[in-house]
């Protein structure tokens, strides 16, 4: 990689401005109803867990290491989306106490810094609770930076947002790249430009708008590209098929064609359908020429995991993002755990498994197996991963200090 790393420069007994990104999922911990305010607990660590090297890494050198993350899209302060919760789970996984400020700049913040020995964390409150965050405001920025020496940015999960957490406060601190961000580059790159053939993309989830360059550019690099999910719909409707209620994106029919008509492509072959996407609806298996008018397809069928499984079993190079199916609903989950179990154990050399959606999908059987793992990349990125698979330049990347 040609950008300076976390590696490439002195932080002993420095202290370190840490851009992570702990944007994970929250549920809420049942308590008595009188208790004055609602508890979380983390339900998904991997992104924490994914940012210990660097952690380790800066505690090691006796940094005194200052944390900061967005969570969630709050509208100005909100109690529901503190990273309070997050905090106690990284003291857990550190074994250390991580100090949590419930502001990420302003007197609190500057305090609590100042009284820092080397070798202490802290977390910082979400920083998109101030509006300024996401219009990279140049004077939120230097507040941020005026708290650190150095700055580094592991937070590839939001490499792809031009805000004063990620790059903004590059243009005052030596800036430089995370290990976790180091790996998914290193990774991403490797997938991309020199894959082991054959190579199979396979692309699920709801929105085929924001999916339309990823399939475009994976096209130009994979042997076969798998389709499920709600954007298979668009493609289906693009071919000729009748796809009754199912969600489509009618903008995106005809710059579906397109792709829809190279044979590296691959379409289900039937589906599971619901006259409703909801647990209650009684579902069925159809062949994909036989959608009814009045039913929704909700997710990959059975013959279309054994087709698509087939083709994952000679895959050298795998590289996966989204679900298949609406998998909330167990009903609905068959194709893409289907799918998950079929990627785990194909003999591919590289694996690479999207973030967000497709993580979670993953997380009820795989994830430990995902994780432990060599082969598989589990990619903390979402709609980074997205882009830069499209072949887009993530600006939090640039901002940083080359090599
Ligand atoms: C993600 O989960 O993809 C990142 O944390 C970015 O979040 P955002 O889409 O709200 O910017």
């Amino acid at each position: 990689m040609n950008k300076k790393t976390v590696k490439d420069i002195d932080v002993k007994g420095k202290t370190v401005l840490v851009r992570v990104d702990f944007n994970v999922p929250l549920r809420e911990v049942k308590r008595a109803k009188i208790a004055p305010a609602k508890v979380f607990e983390v339900a998904d660590d991997t992104r924490i867990i994914k940012t210990l090297p660097t952690i380790d890494y800066l505690l090691d050198q006796e940094a005194k290491v200052v944390m900061i993350s967005h969570l969630g899209r709050p509208k100005g302060r909100d109690p529901n989306l503190s990273l309070l919760a997050v905090a106690d789970h990284l003291g857990a996984l550190l074994k250390k106490p991580v100090k949590f400020v419930s502001d990420c700049i302003g007197k609190e913040v500057e305090e609590a810094v100042k009284a820092m020995k080397a070798g202490d964390i802290i977390l910082l409150e979400n920083t998109r609770f101030y509006p300024q965050e996401e219009k990279n405001d140049p004077d939120f920025a230097q507040k941020l930076a005026s708290l650190a020496d150095i700055f580094v940015n592991d937070a590839f999960a939001t490499a792809h947002r031009s805000h004063a957490s990620t790059v903004g406060v590059t243009k005052y601190l030596p800036s430089v790249v995370g290990l976790l961000m180091e790996k998914e580059v290193i990774e991403l790159t490797e997938v991309i430009e020199s894959p082991e053939h054959p190579f199979v993309g396979i692309i699920g989830g709801a929105k085929i708008s924001s999916k339309m360059g990823v399939i475009e550019n994976l096209l130009k690099k994979v042997d076969t590209l798998l389709l499920g999910g709600a954007l298979a719909n668009t493609v289906l409707k693009a071919k000729g098929f009748e796809v009754g209620k199912s969600l489509i994106e009618k903008e995106m029919v005809d710059k579906a064609k397109e792709s829809s008509r190279d044979e590296k492509l691959k379409i289900l072959v039937d589906a599971v359908v619901a006259s409703e996407p909801k647990e209650e609806a009684q579902a069925s298996m159809v062949g994909i020429d036989r959608v009814p008018k009045d039913q929704w397809i909700l997710d990959i069928g059975p013959k279309t995991v054994e087709f698509y499984k087939n083709i994952i079993q000679e895959a050298q190079t795998i590289i996966w993002n989204g679900p298949m199916g609406m998998f909330e609903i167990e009903t609905f989950a068959q194709g893409t755990n289907g799918i998950a179990k079929a990627i785990v154990e194909s003999g591919a050399s590289k694996i690479v498994i999207g973030g967000g959606e497709t993580l979670q999908a993953i997380i009820k059987y795989y994830k430990p197996l995902a994780l432990a793992n060599r082969r598989i990349h589990v990619s903390t990125g979402g709609g980074a991963m997205l882009e830069f698979l499209e072949g887009k330049k993530l600006p939090a990347i640039e901002a940083l200090q080359d090599k």
